[in-house]
């Protein structure tokens, strides 16, 4: 079975192909790209490791020489340190590097990143394609552009909009994903369903113990429904001028709390979950959503095997944080706040009583 799936920007639009075994179709699809010279595999040393062979066998019938260019795995290393020695090895391959070269990122939400950032900046921009390994990255981040690293300051502050010229998922790398992996692109998708469709979330509650297993059917049906979603905000607001904003749904408290609990000692899924449900609160408590909705969405984050409680954070330290949001501005914490399932409001007038109060919510006070 196969999925495709067109991201509608004008001259930057690109397909999005979902299709059990697709790696070992990467070859075709770049030899079908206008002239390309030479290609340089980004991928961090674990999935270097698993997929990297494959991966090159693929790329063993296009007309250009392949190279593979790794980078230490973890989250920590999504830095500039690691783009320069990404670059050094770039600049050092053999023919050089030029502005008709590719580079396909192989791996997860970091590697499409990192990888993204080096195609965006490198000769000032070449061409670049996403193999998503993970469910996190197939669903959202290996679509619409978002290219950057972390700063010591913050997530993604250095970074560029920079469209890749397609996104190959195969949902058989999902195999090899952690349970926690696994649960946290499933946050996504209930972000997903509760900013854009009934049908997605239904589809999460009826189908989840072949989530759960990796169901290649389920889970080529679910990431094509997710990239659907994407696609269509992102082709209406490509850079988040408005409405690209909604997909940070669950994001304001959930990078508050991610943050506060620790990089990596949270997968960034089961932070924008208990995120969802501190936003799910201030909308019940500012009558906007009806309570039986904001149960229903827990029960299926509970369902999919998500936290819905944490520890009680500190409310003055996560307010604190969400200020210095770089989304938040002049002082106005920007939030999306759900009104029922498919339908969301961008609010910016977030107060600290109405933190305090989401916050004793998820810790069960
Ligand atoms: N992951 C949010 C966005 O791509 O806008």
């Amino acid at each position: 079975m196969n999925r495709t799936v067109e991201v509608d920007l004008a001259k930057r639009s690109y397909r999005v192909e979902v299709q059990p075994g697709l790696l070992e179709s990467v070859g075709r699809f770049v030899q079908s790209l206008p002239e390309v010279s030479s290609v340089a595999v980004v991928a961090d040393s674990r999935v270097a490791e698993l997929y990297g062979l494959s991966l090159q066998d693929a790329l063993a019938q296009v007309d250009a020489p392949a190279s593979m260019i790794p980078f230490p795995a973890g989250e920590e290393n999504k830095t500039l340190s690691t783009c320069q020695g990404l670059f050094d090895k770039l600049f050092a391959l053999r023919p050089p590097v030029d502005r008709s070269s590719l580079i396909v990122t192989l791996g997860g939400g970091v590697t499409g990143d990192i990888g993204g950032f080096l195609a965006a900046t490198a000769l000032r921009g070449i061409r670049f394609l996403q193999c998503p390994t993970t469910l996190l990255a197939a669903v959202d981040a290996s679509t619409g552009g978002k290219t950057g690293v972390d700063h010591e300051a913050g997530k993604n502050l250095i970074g560029a909009f920079h469209q890749p010229v397609g996104v190959l998922i195969d949902p058989r790398c999902l195999r090899t994903l952690c349970p926690e992996e696994l649960r946290s692109g499933l946050a996504e998708c209930v972000k997903h369903a509760v900013i854009r469709s009934q049908d997605l979330l239904r589809f999460l509650e009826d189908r989840k113990a072949d989530l759960l297993a990796c169901n290649e059917e389920a889970m080529t049906e679910l990431i094509a429904a997710n990239v659907a979603i994407k696609a269509g905000v992102v082709a209406a607001d490509e850079t988040e001028q408005s409405l690209r904003a909604i997909l940070n749904y669950g994001h304001t408290f959930g990078h508050a709390i991610e943050a506060e609990v620790g990089f990596g000692n949270m997968t960034h899924g089961q932070a924008v979950a208990l995120g969802m449900v501190g936003a799910n609160r201030v909308a019940t408590d500012r009558g906007m959503l009806s309570s039986s909705t904001a149960d229903r969405v827990e029960s299926v984050l509970a369902g999919l095997g998500l936290a819905t409680r944490t520890e009680a954070p500190d409310p003055d330290v996560i307010w604190d944080r969400m200020l210095h949001d770089k989304k938040t501005r002049k002082g106005r914490v920007k939030l999306v706040l759900p009104r029922g399932i498919g339908d969301v409001a961008i609010c910016d007038d977030l107060t600290r009583s109405e933190v305090r109060a989401a916050l004793e919510y998820l810790s069960g006070e």
